[in-house]
């Protein structure tokens, strides 16, 4: 994982990170990293086209989180999935299927955001409900081989710490 340099600022606090993902495997070890790093209140949007990984690397979080290979569905169909695990409780959102931005209401959202650990899925159907305080992991395909590209962007000075966090991290 390495700093972007043109947006590198001369002191160590990165605004945004970017890593190659070889293959599956790397997706999942990326949120095992990130599960150490994220505490109860950070907002994590997982975007990118369909098939991207999204889901892999909140599946990885979540079973990390929860210290077993514990059952992870894809929120496709229910929009969110919660789990209560020991650090804390992780909401999982899937908005693929959300209406309106304000539907996120009647899923709790209230409840979940800036308390639990949120994690969401085509968060660009919050529109104006993007909450201000988030980390934005940004999935691709890569042209010329089959993994991802993960660019990670932190907006707010939690994002900023857990990104912080994660760069100093042992890998
Ligand atoms: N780094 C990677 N390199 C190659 N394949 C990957 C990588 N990470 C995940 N995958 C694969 O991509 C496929 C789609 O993953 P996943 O279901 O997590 O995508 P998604 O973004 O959640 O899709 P959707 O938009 O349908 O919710 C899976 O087969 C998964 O194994
Ligand atoms: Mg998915």
């Amino acid at each position: 994982m390495s700093s972007n340099p043109a947006r590198r600022p001369a002191v160590a606090d990165p605004a945004d990170l970017s890593a190659a993902l070889a293959d599956e495997p790397a997706t999942i070890a990326l949120g095992r990293r990130l599960a150490r790093v994220l505490r109860p209140g950070d907002t994590v949007l997982l975007a990118g086209d369909l098939g991207a990984g999204k889901s892999t690397l909140a599946r990885s979080i979540i079973r990390a989180r929860a210290g077993a290979a514990i059952e992870v569905p894809s929120p496709t169909f229910t929009l969110v999935q919660t789990y209560d695990l020991p650090g804390g409780e992780v909401w999982h959102f899937d908005l693929y299927r959300l209406g309106a931005a304000d539907e996120v209401w009647e899923l709790g959202w209230e409840e979940a955001a800036g308390v639990a650990i949120v994690l969401v899925e085509w968060p660009d159907r919050l529109g104006p409900l993007t909450p201000a305080d988030r980390l934005d992991i940004l999935l691709e395909t890569e042209p010329e081989s089959p993994g991802r590209r993960a660019t990670l962007t932190a907006t707010g000075s939690g994002a900023r710490a857990t990104l912080r966090a994660l760069s100093e991290a042992a890998p």
